[in-house]
């Protein structure tokens, strides 16, 4: 019988994108912190803080939000008692670069869960999530930041909505997923060249490989499954893992490994970052709020009788990002 997954292995896709160093989860559109609307979202929040206040993010990866807080904070000459929280094994000071410098002062919790958060009843000024509360138990994590606000502190959250264009290339990311691991033959193929290739680091070494038929057959079947790759990125153009796929392949062949070992260990780290992919992908579906949802979100963070009010993140003037919350006066 399968065992429910622990803790660590559940979150065992988000360390490793955190460790890969990336400083938050829409790295691939916004490049740098977040920006335009979803910056000034945070930073209306971060204006009602004062001197020696607490802000905690929750599910904060490597940090993005606790920096733009940390950012505002220096602009405006006060001291913010800023911590960011994740079930991941984060360490953003290790990950990002310049971490110690740009992280100094903000306080992280790895292996934490939001629905059992290690700060007092109402000893937070500001709560932040963003694409983080609706990942876990719904009631249990919002009886957790009421607990933690209080009647006096505020929660405000941006959270995926099923309408979003992050749902939209969403479908596409994971069709891509689907075909790179279940329908196409590149991953083996590129693993048996690279194998075949693999102690071929001399010039002589690798004109032989030209003569040799193991090689040339692996190259053939490559080649052709290459080629298959290249007209699913045509026919899917949303879904940028097939492109990046195809870029770290062509990496791992620009350079023949020394040992078997080696050629295996990196078509297995290929399939890994795929793998890790498609978990976060499937746990994003099922994470993005309708209307009923939301909803219903709506009445477990108005339990305690602060204000909750919710609108639409819209990204660059009209790309829906997901939906806001505030509860209290934030
Ligand atoms: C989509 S990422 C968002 C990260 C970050 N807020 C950002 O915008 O870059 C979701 C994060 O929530 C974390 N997470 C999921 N369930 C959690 C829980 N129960 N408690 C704390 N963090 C959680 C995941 O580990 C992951 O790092």
């Amino acid at each position: 019988m399968n065992r429910p997954a622990s803790p660590a292995e559940h979150s065992a896709p988000w360390t490793r994108l955190w460790k890969a160093g990336v400083l938050h989860s829409c790295a691939s559109g916004i490049a740098g912190n977040y920006d335009r609307e979803i910056l000034g979202f945070w930073l209306g929040q971060i204006a009602t803080l004062s001197d020696d206040d607490v802000l905690v993010d929750v599910g904060t990866g490597n940090g993005a939000i606790p920096l733009l807080a940390l950012d505002n904070a220096r602009q405006r000459g006060i001291s913010l008692r800023i911590h960011g929280v994740d079930l991941a094994d984060i360490d953003p000071v290790a990950d990002i670069a310049d971490g110690a410098s740009r992280f100094d002062g903000i306080r992280f919790h790895p292996g934490t869960s939001m629905t059992a958060l290690p700060f007092g009843d109402g000893s937070v000024s500001l709560l932040c999530s963003q694409f983080a509360f609706e990942y876990a138990p719904r009631a249990e994590s919002a009886g957790e930041i009421l607990r933690i606000i209080g009647t006096k502190g505020s929660a405000a959250m941006i959270v995926h909505s099923t309408d979003s264009v992050i749902a939209t290339v969403a479908e596409a990311q994971h069709h891509g997923c689907r075909w790179l691991l279940s329908e196409s033959d590149l991953l083996p193929a590129a693993g048996r060249l690279l194998d075949a290739m693999a102690g071929a680091t001399s010039r002589e070494a690798r004109t032989a490989l030209a003569r040799d038929p193991v090689a040339e057959s692996a190259r053939h079947a490559f080649n052709d499954a290459a080629s298959k790759l290249m007209s699913q990125i045509e026919a899917n153009p949303s879904a940028e893992l097939l492109q990046q796929t195809a870029q770290r392949i062509s990496r791992l062949l620009a350079h023949p490994f020394a040992t078997h070992d080696e050629a295996d260990a990196a078509i297995s780290s290929l399939r890994t970052w795929i793998e890790d992919e498609q978990q976060r992908l499937l746990l994003m579906q099922a994470a993005a709020l309708d209307q009923q949802s939301l909803d219903d979100a709506v009445r477990l963070l108005g339990a305690s009788g602060l204000a909750v009010r919710t609108g639409r993140l819209l990204y660059g003037g009209d790309t829906c990002m997901g939906w806001t919350i505030v509860v209290g006066n934030g």
